[in-house]
């Protein structure tokens, strides 16, 4: 019999209405439209303005799109995980309360939190699931709110991040296609570079916390800037020899998107034209555990069925990863 492989069927997004541009940000902090698309090609990001309303509502929104697109009942889906590193609350997990807002009773529901990396990581882990047989309708969530975690007045992080939410749907094949391969690590030896460093057991919140400003992203921008790209591009192209994969036989590069500068680096190291590699870093910012499946939902209608997608990410932690996936439907 044949492997049982996990494909993505479906997915949808959610993205907030309101739009913070280059121009209002350089009214709030010293910086400008020249810099932040030059060193990072970021253009306007939408951020979820309401304040009753966070990571939960924005991956429901999208999980509620998907599956009235999809004709699936929330009675069906037998797993919900979430990837975020913006969760409503430490506890419960936001999985758990996206699925009391999607009537979801027949499912177990849990969240992955590894910064950048947390949609491959969580999607390789869903995948396990359809793989072993027993799961045949698996709700993935990846979103975040970054407005939450985000200091309106540090010129240093405050332009690069945005909020959205996304949804999934895996399912089983027997066919060669969806989830191929996966190559990830982990290197906490990087914790010192990119964190929240208060909010947490080590440093509960307090009113000296606050005071700091310590539970906003904290960034040592050009450290991570340099084990991004040469982790990025070392893992993608360890993939793509794995399976004697060449610039032509990839159809797409779907890396995450955090700086224009990393995508294309690379990019370059993988061998392949800018047209091979998704990119819209441009209108949405780095919405961290949202931005490959953002790319993958903005651009579905170019997927096609059998297509060979790399996929690969890095993040806070250190996390890192590449994936290699065979795209399994035409979107007519
Ligand atoms: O997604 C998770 C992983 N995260 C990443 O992959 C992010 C990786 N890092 C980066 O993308 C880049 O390092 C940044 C975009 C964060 C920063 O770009 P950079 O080219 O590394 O700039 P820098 O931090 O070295 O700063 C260069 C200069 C500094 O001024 P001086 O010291 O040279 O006078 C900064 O103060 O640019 C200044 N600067 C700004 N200027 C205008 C920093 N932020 C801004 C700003 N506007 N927003």
């Amino acid at each position: 019999m044949n492997k049982i492989r996990a494909t993505i069927t479906g997915l949808d997004a959610y993205l907030p209405e309101y739009i913070l541009t280059n121009e209002e940000l350089s009214q709030m902090v010293d910086t400008s439209d020249e810099w932040i698309m030059q060193r990072v090609g970021i253009k306007e990001r939408r951020i979820l303005k309401d304040p009753s309303k966070a990571t939960a509502f924005m991956v429901s929104e999208a999980a509620k799109k998907l599956l009235n697109k999809k004709k699936v009942s929330p009675s069906e889906i037998d797993l919900v995980i979430c990837a975020t590193t913006t969760p409503d609350m430490q506890f419960p997990s936001t999985a758990c309360l996206a699925c009391d807002n999607l009537g979801i009773k027949n499912a177990w529901a849990f969240d992955i939190q590894a910064a950048c990396s947390g949609f491959i990581y969580a999607l390789e882990t869903a995948s396990k699931f359809v793989e072993s047989g027993q799961y045949k309708k698996v709700l993935l969530l990846a979103g975040d709110k970054m407005s939450s975690i985000v200091d309106y007045t540090d010129r240093n992080t405050c332009p690069l991040f945005g909020d959205a939410g996304t949804a999934l749907l895996l399912e089983p094949t027997t066919e060669e296609l969806g989830v191929m391969d996966h190559l990830f690590f982990s290197d906490g030896a990087g914790r010192d570079f990119l964190y929240l460093k208060a909010g947490g057991s080590l440093n509960p919140s307090s009113f000296e916390t606050v005071k700091a400003r310590e539970h906003f992203v904290y960034q040592e921008g050009k450290t991570v800037f340099k084990f991004a790209v040469s982790n990025m591009a070392d893992v993608s192209v360890e993939m793509m020899n794995r399976h004697h994969l060449t610039p032509e036989t990839i159809d797409w590069l779907v890396p995450h998107q955090a700086n224009l500068r990393i995508i294309d680096a690379v990019g370059r190291r993988m061998g392949l034209p800018p047209e091979k590699v998704m990119i819209n870093i441009s209108r949405y910012g780095n919405t961290t555990s949202a931005t490959i499946p953002l790319c993958l939902w903005e651009n579905e209608k170019e997927l096609r069925k059998g297509g060979n997608l790399i996929l690969a990410a890095f993040g806070g932690g250190f996390t890192w990863g590449a994936m290699y996936l065979k795209w399994a439907y035409d979107t007519l």
